[in-house]
């Protein structure tokens, strides 16, 4: 049986005995285990029937704590962690040997990051050992951004599901690493551009849609729902469906669609604000996901800020 619930004490005594548990960061739900035990890892694989060749973020409690798994930081990246930590940004390090190699699919580098939110920073410091954790999302689905997402879909394969709310960014961490002197943006995320570009200068994006990917997650069709979903100008996709008479959801950033059903539609945020528009991003995916509509359609965002990684997800969504 699965439970939610506040509980630090549970969650760290499953974790200390080899279990997952859900647990709450600024930026999506992980599903979490003991990152140094090869077993409780490759439970993580089997619990969100993820590739093996997908690695997995390791996070820890402080910035200090990074040098246990890691290996010289680069100056840059310090600068980086410096600035951004605890918070929604991921590094690539050499990795220390304590790292197993299931974690980062063999690679010599390990994805790091030191999660923000109070209730996971708490579990994190009360343990000796880091967690492992992908978003706590069946492989290729919608991240989860509530207790209640994780619940839905993995209900019965945990036994622990941490509350702590709704996410406050709402879209993954930014990934960054280095390559030949070059600071690079492997996935677009919490942390804009614009403010790494602030702190290290130039930086090289790579592309984000490949199917060939350098960061082995960035698979082309991921965070999808699993209805159809179908992205361009919604001002024209909407009479088109409706003269098909096909019902659909409309999941659009500032408007509403009188001529459709109230409940067919999300709005991501009426002001125009993209912090917003990002925190209800994956909720209102799933939520159209789930009526009784045969399509959803959707329109990307401006390609500024948190839009970009924004049009990002959505761009994946409709991937097929
Ligand atoms: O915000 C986040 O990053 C959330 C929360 C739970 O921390 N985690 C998350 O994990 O999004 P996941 O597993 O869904 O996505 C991690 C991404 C994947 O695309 C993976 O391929 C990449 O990070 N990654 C992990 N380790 C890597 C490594 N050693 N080298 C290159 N890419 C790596
Ligand atoms: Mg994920």
């Amino acid at each position: 049986m699965t439970t939610i619930g506040k509980d630090i004490s549970k969650a760290k005594q499953l974790l200390e005995a080899g279990e997952l548990v859900g647990i709450p960061t600024e930026t999506v739900y992980g599903l979490a285990g003991n990152a140094l035990d090869p077993k409780a890892v490759s439970k993580i694989f089997e619990t969100k029937n993820r590739p093996s060749f997908d690695p997995l973020i390791v996070h820890t409690g402080s910035i200090e704590q990074i040098s246990d798994y890691t290996t010289g930081v680069l100056p840059e990246l310090e600068e980086l962690a410096k600035r951004f930590w605890p918070g929604p940004l991921t590094l690539l390090l050499p990795k220390k040997a304590i790292v197993p190699d299931l974690v980062t699919s063999g690679l010599e580098q390990v994805a790091v990051r030191v999660p923000s939110h109070p209730l996971t920073r708490e579990l994190l410091l009360s343990l000796d050992f880091p967690l492992a954790a992908p978003s706590a999302n069946p492989f290729g689905y919608i991240s989860p951004t509530q207790a209640s997402h994780v619940m839905d879909q993995l209900e019965g394969k945990i036994s622990y599901i941490l509350d702590g709310g709704s996410c406050d960014i709402g879209l993954e961490s930014t990934i960054v690493g280095m390559e030949q002197g070059e600071i690079i943006i492997y996935r677009l995320g919490g942390v804009e551009v614009s403010a790494i570009k602030e702190v290290v200068g130039n930086v090289l994006i790579l592309p984000q849609s490949s199917s060939n990917p350098k960061s082995p997650g960035m698979l082309k069709s991921h965070y999808a729902p699993r209805k159809p979903f179908v992205l361009g100008e919604l001002e024209q996709l909407v009479p088109h469906y409706q003269a098909k008479g096909e019902r659909f959801g409309v999941l659009s950033f500032q408007k509403h669609f009188e001529a459709v059903d109230a409940a067919d539609q999300s709005v991501l945020s009426e002001s125009g604000d993209f912090k917003e528009a990002a925190q209800h991003l994956f909720a209102a995916m799933r939520y159209l996901d789930q009526r009784d509509v045969s399509l959803i359609l959707s329109e990307e965002l401006p390609e500024k800020g948190l839009g970009k990684a924004i049009n990002d997800r959505l761009r994946r969504a409709s991937a097929k």
